[in-house]
């Protein structure tokens, strides 16, 4: 029995014998030399496998491997600055676990119609991997992140009786003859539970029936969610802000190699740190103007906007104080100037636009009641939502932070299908 051992752990038992588990990546072959790159999950391993050290049956087995064959190896661990991941190993002895069939994703360029239908394996490609490692990274600073800070993780139902985020979007169901709709968003449960336990997130996926195809948007995305009783706008974007330099910092700790296979400019990532630019909406509307862009006030930005804002600072940006009128129906109006709310979305830098949108929610009911019966909401679902309002209502904050957009800038990637392992899109639910 040898030492088993994953490949990202390889450094460790230099001058040993080990035996690892994987898949063959790639193979070449020189005469009495074969050279299998093998990967586990973790990493890349050069093997080495030559006529003298292993026997005659182990050594056709290694000239007939195919591609994502699976495969057991024991050898000894040597260092090698050329090898991919700086080790490599002089196998003993090669099992075959099953020889794969050829293999349909080449090592050469494909087309991305092709690489989604086969997600199920492009997934194994080292960079989906950095892509899915990067993925875990963020979702554990976010939870380490809240937990560290007295919130508790209170999940929001996933079938509902409402909307929270209107209703152009939204996916119906049949409930035993009754319709629901897939969450939006748990905010208006995370409002509740808020006032349950003071600060409180929820994380899961969430629904849009997103009708247009763009880089930003997915039909089922990830969305972390905090709510805190006793917060104002400033309080809630402090929070935002603090939250997304720690996880852009935790990833640079720990995904180095990974945003190395992904070739990106970490100096960009570095300069993510507070204080973040805040401009109001008029200031982003200006701001467009100033660009020669053609905008309404009044109405949402659009993906291109977005980017000319964004673009505009070498951090990620706040837009504070957008009109009542293109937000949703819980925003508080700002006492100022009542047709604004008291919202803030943070747009992430290089263009790559929203990645967070929260604010400051209506605590008072008369307002409450007021706004739904502006945007025609049926009272009977949103009940429970209002007696919030009749039992110690207080001022509160919080926000959604999109784990797929958040990767996504970090990664550099171009679109968000690559940076959730099944992505839902318009005209694709396979596989
Ligand atoms: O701005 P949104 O719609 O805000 C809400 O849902 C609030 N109820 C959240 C809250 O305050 N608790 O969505 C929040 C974030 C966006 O900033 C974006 O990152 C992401 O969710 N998002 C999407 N990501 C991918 N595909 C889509 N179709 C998305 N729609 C929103
Ligand atoms: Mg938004």
């Amino acid at each position: 029995m040898t030492t088993e051992c994953r490949i990202a752990a390889i450094g460790k038992h230099v001058g040993e014998v080990v035996t690892v588990h994987g898949w063959v990546y790639n193979t070449r072959s020189s005469g009495k030399l074969h050279f299998v790159i093998l990967r586990d999950g973790t990493g890349l391993l050069q093997c080495i496998i030559s006529k003298n050290d292993v026997s005659d049956e182990v050594f056709l087995a290694a000239s007939e491997l195919t591609q994502e064959s699976s495969v057991r190896v024991s050898g000894v661990v040597r260092e090698d600055k050329r090898a991919p991941g700086g080790y490599e190993m002089h196998v003993h002895d090669l099992h075959v676990v099953q020889l794969a069939e050829d293999y349909p994703i080449k090592l050469k360029e494909h087309g991305v119609e092709f690489l989604m239908d086969n997600r199920h394996l492009w997934l194994r490609t080292p960079r989906q991997a950095s892509i899915m490692r990067i993925r875990h990274t963020v979702v554990k600073a976010c939870r380490d992140f809240l937990d560290d800070r007295g919130f508790l993780l209170v999940d929001a139902p996933i079938l509902t009786p409402a909307a929270c985020e209107g209703t152009t979007t939204l996916f119906e169901t049949d409930y035993f003859g009754e319709k629901a709709y897939l969450s939006q968003s748990g905010q208006l449960y995370n409002e509740a539970n808020a006032m349950a336990f003071g600060k409180v997130y929820c994380f899961g996926p969430t629904f849009r029936a997103e009708k247009s195809k763009t880089r930003r948007h997915l039909v089922e995305f990830w969305m972390v969610e905090p709510e805190i009783a006793f917060c104002n706008l400033e309080e809630c974007m402090q929070l935002q802000e603090e939250m997304i330099t720690y996880i852009v910092c935790s990833v640079l700790e720990r995904n180095a190699r990974d945003l190395e296979t992904l070739e990106r400019d970490t100096e960009a990532l570095r300069r993510v740190v507070p204080p973040f630019p805040r401009i109001s909406y008029d200031e982003a509307v200006e701001l467009l103007r100033s660009k020669g862009m053609d905008f309404t006030w009044g109405e949402d930005f659009g993906a291109p906007d977005e980017t000319v804002i964004s673009q505009a600072f070498d951090k990620p940006v706040f837009v504070h104080h957008y009109p009542a009128q293109c937000k949703a129906f819980y925003m508080q109006p700002d006492p100022d100037r009542p047709e604004l709310v008291l919202s803030a979305d943070l747009l992430a830098s290089e263009g790559y636009g929203e990645i967070i949108g929260g604010g400051q929610r209506i605590h008072d009911r008369v307002v409450l009641e007021q706004r739904m019966n502006e945007h025609a909401l049926p009272e009977d679902p949103y009940r429970w939502y209002v007696d919030l309002r009749r039992y110690g209502s207080v001022p509160h904050s919080g926000f959604g932070l999109g784990i797929e957009r958040t990767v996504a800038w970090i990664c550099g990637t171009q679109h968000v299908r690559e940076v959730i392992p099944y992505p839902r899109l318009l005209n694709r639910i396979y596989p």
